[in-house]
């Protein structure tokens, strides 16, 4: 107290000015901050970051000059997405709490690019024997559409005020070809039906927020060597990803509402 008094900090204004100090030492600092377009970097937010694709996905920003935040459940074991230079946000997608939290450290920073790449397959590996309906438990269901579906939802709903204030307006849902409804297949149901309800979180923020400037869609990654994709997967997120990033630098906004394979192919529902 001796000190903030001896520094003119202890008199009315003193508090909110140590407050501000303290602030602007634990955000990420000036480029975050920036509001306008002219001077700031682009910026992307993507889900699940600290492994797999989303990590890929995160360096393919970076080199591309992006500011770019990837969000982990552990940042303190998030050493390969922190080596990258990313701003790293704790998110569990799962969790109002966790939610909030990371929308109060991102207020005020535009946003251009969601990607909600967090996802969860179920506890049977691909390519392993799945749960089918004599076995397929409630609760598996439901943290497959905690995870999948609703998480996007209220991830997007956090964000919308820093997307408003971006540029390009893009948020990508990160789904898969296991959804396509007229492609019946047996097992992951609780994969697959989630991230069907996924593609139609993608349609209804379309229907509401094209009008306001968006572009939304859904993607599927392909087939890929991740934790959920395992080593039966012949392609890898080092070869896709560039891809992808790609494909959403050259969204268009008649694209939007639509289902897009890695490689820029329209994929049906
Ligand atoms: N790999 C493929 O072949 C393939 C194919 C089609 C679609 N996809 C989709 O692509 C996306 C990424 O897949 P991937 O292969 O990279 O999977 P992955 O290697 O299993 O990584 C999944 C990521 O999601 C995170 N995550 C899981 N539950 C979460 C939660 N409740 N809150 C926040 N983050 C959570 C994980 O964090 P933790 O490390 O904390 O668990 C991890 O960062 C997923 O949406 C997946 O469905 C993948």
């Amino acid at each position: 107290m001796n000190i903030l008094k001896n520094n003119g900090l202890g008199s009315g204004f003193g508090w909110p000015l140590l407050a501000l100090l303290l602030l602007s030492l634990t955000t990420f600092g000036d480029e975050a901050s920036k509001t306008n377009p002219e001077e700031r970097k682009p910026s992307v937010l993507i889900t699940g970051a600290n492994r797999g694709l989303g990590l890929e996905l995160v360096k393919q920003y970076i080199e591309d000059d992006y500011l770019v935040y990837g969000t982990a459940r552990k940042p303190d074991e998030a050493d390969e997405l922190k080596a990258t230079g990313a701003q790293v946000v704790q998110l569990d997608v799962t969790s109002e709490e966790s939610i909030t939290a990371m929308a109060q450290t991102l207020e005020g920073k535009p946003l251009d690019i969601l990607i909600n790449n967090a996802g969860y397959f179920g506890p049977n590996k691909i390519g392993t024997k799945q749960d089918g309906i004599d076995t397929i438990t409630r609760s598996e269901i439901e943290l497959c559409f905690q995870v999948n579906a609703m998480g996007p939802i209220f991830v997007t709903q956090a964000l919308m005020p820093n997307l408003r204030a971006g540029q390009q307006k893009k948020i990508i849902n990160m789904s898969t070809r296991s959804s396509i409804i007229s492609r019946p297949r047996s097992g992951a149901m609780g994969y697959r039906v989630s991230k069907a309800a996924l593609n139609m979180v993608t349609s209804t923020l379309h229907g509401e927020l094209f009008k306001q400037g968006f572009i939304v869609v859904s993607v599927a990654p392909g087939h890929n060597k991740t934790d959920m994709g395992t080593d039966r997967a012949k392609m890898t997120p080092e070869v896709t990803m560039p891809q992808l990033k790609k494909v959403i630098d050259e969204l268009t906004r008649k694209q939007s509402s639509g289902f897009w394979y890695y490689d820029g192919k329209n994929l049906p529902w």
